[in-house]
């Protein structure tokens, strides 16, 4: 099939596309590379041995994005371009709304146009409310707090919108948890720009000596050691679960939505913990005060995943740890 990865020079876009590449699939990414980097194409044909088209356009260009379509006749679109830093959109809300709205109007303008209506969208666990008992379920309460999360909500919202007028779509919104870890060939990662906002990119900066020391975000929640805790998910587990999604939207007509976690939370002290462990380097970190917006703990009930669509995370925090690590060394 020909599929187009919007966001595929990312994170989670570039892991998503080395799977759907080993998975036999023809892939075409999109992006405009402001938080990621042209190389990470590269490092999609080492692993795979394919190199695959890139189109280096932003979302919001409706033009540019409808000359895509023009050229290529895709089968099913997996989207996950946006921005996504949660303190930058309190800041910045309409670059926020202007790039993940409007480029994803655009998208679905496009897609309606050109007769595409399989797609898979990347949510985030950051649509649930606070006030939620855990594990956290789809029809768990929604609630943001912040601009980016808005976005993320509001898409769903607009994507079921999109499937009641019109039933003959196939879309499925998957609610990422934590992904962390890099390809397990070490041949692939995230790369922060700047200082890194989340907890993983920031440990191995300090283990590679990048970095002087962790703040640890609060040590007085309600948590058996009081530091917050998380669903850490191995991000080659979480692109399985953007193939196997796609499946089912490429065979079915619905709008649903799945949470991708382990299931499994971990504290920030029992992942510096294992990541001293699994490495053997010792993690300095001084606690600071709660960063304003997080939770006491968060982590996902995925059994509707694995009914629907067979998924599962196999790889364990261990396994995240490593990867993580052989990826950080690689980038130095
Ligand atoms: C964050 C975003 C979330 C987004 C996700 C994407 C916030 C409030 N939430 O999730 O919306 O979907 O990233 O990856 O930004 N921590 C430290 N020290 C650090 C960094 C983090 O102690 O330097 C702690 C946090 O308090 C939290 C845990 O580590 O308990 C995980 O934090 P992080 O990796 O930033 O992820 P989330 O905040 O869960």
């Amino acid at each position: 099939m020909k599929i187009l990865v919007t966001g595929g020079t990312g994170f989670i876009g570039s892991h998503t596309s080395i799977e759907l590449v080993n998975d036999g699939h023809n892939v075409v990414i999109v992006d405009n590379l402001c938080n990621s980097n042209i190389d990470t194409l590269d490092r999609i044909r080492k692993i795979t041995g394919i190199k695959v088209k890139f189109y280096d356009v932003d979302l919001t260009n409706y033009k540019d994005l409808e000359s895509v379509f023009i050229e290529n006749k895709f089968d099913a679109v997996i989207h996950l371009a946006g921005v996504k830093a949660v303190n930058e959109s309190v800041q910045r809300p309409l670059k926020y709304f202007m790039n993940n709205l409007n480029g994803t109007v655009n998208l679905l303008t496009i897609m309606e146009k050109y007769s595409v209506k399989r797609l898979v969208f990347s949510s985030s666990a950051t649509v649930y409310g606070k006030m939620n008992d855990l594990p956290l379920k789809e029809d768990s309460t929604l609630d943001v707090t912040n601009p980016y999360g808005r976005t993320k909500l509001m898409i769903e919202e607009m994507l079921e919108d999109i499937f009641n007028s019109s039933p003959n779509w196939g879309i499925a919104s998957l609610r990422y948890f934590n992904p962390i870890g890099a390809h397990s060939s070490g041949l692939n990662g995230e790369i922060p720009r700047g200082i890194p906002n989340n907890i993983m990119p920031y440990i191995t900066q300090v283990a590679v000596g990048k970095l002087d020391m962790l703040s640890v975000y609060g040590n007085d929640y309600p948590t058996h050691d009081g530091s917050g805790i998380r669903d850490y998910i191995h991000v080659e587990d979480l692109a399985k679960g953007h193939i196997l999604a796609l499946e089912k939207v490429l065979k079915n007509n619905l709008y649903e939505v799945y949470n991708l976690g382990t299931g499994k939370g971990y504290s920030v002290f029992e992942l510096i913990s294992m990541f001293e462990k699994t490495t053997g380097i010792e993690i300095p970190y001084k606690i600071v005060d709660r960063r304003d917006g997080d939770v006491a703990a968060c982590y996902a009930d995925s059994t509707k995943a694995f009914k629907d669509l067979g998924w599962k995370a196999e790889k364990n925090l261990r396994d995240m740890c490593i990867d993580a690590w052989k990826w950080q060394n690689n980038i130095g």
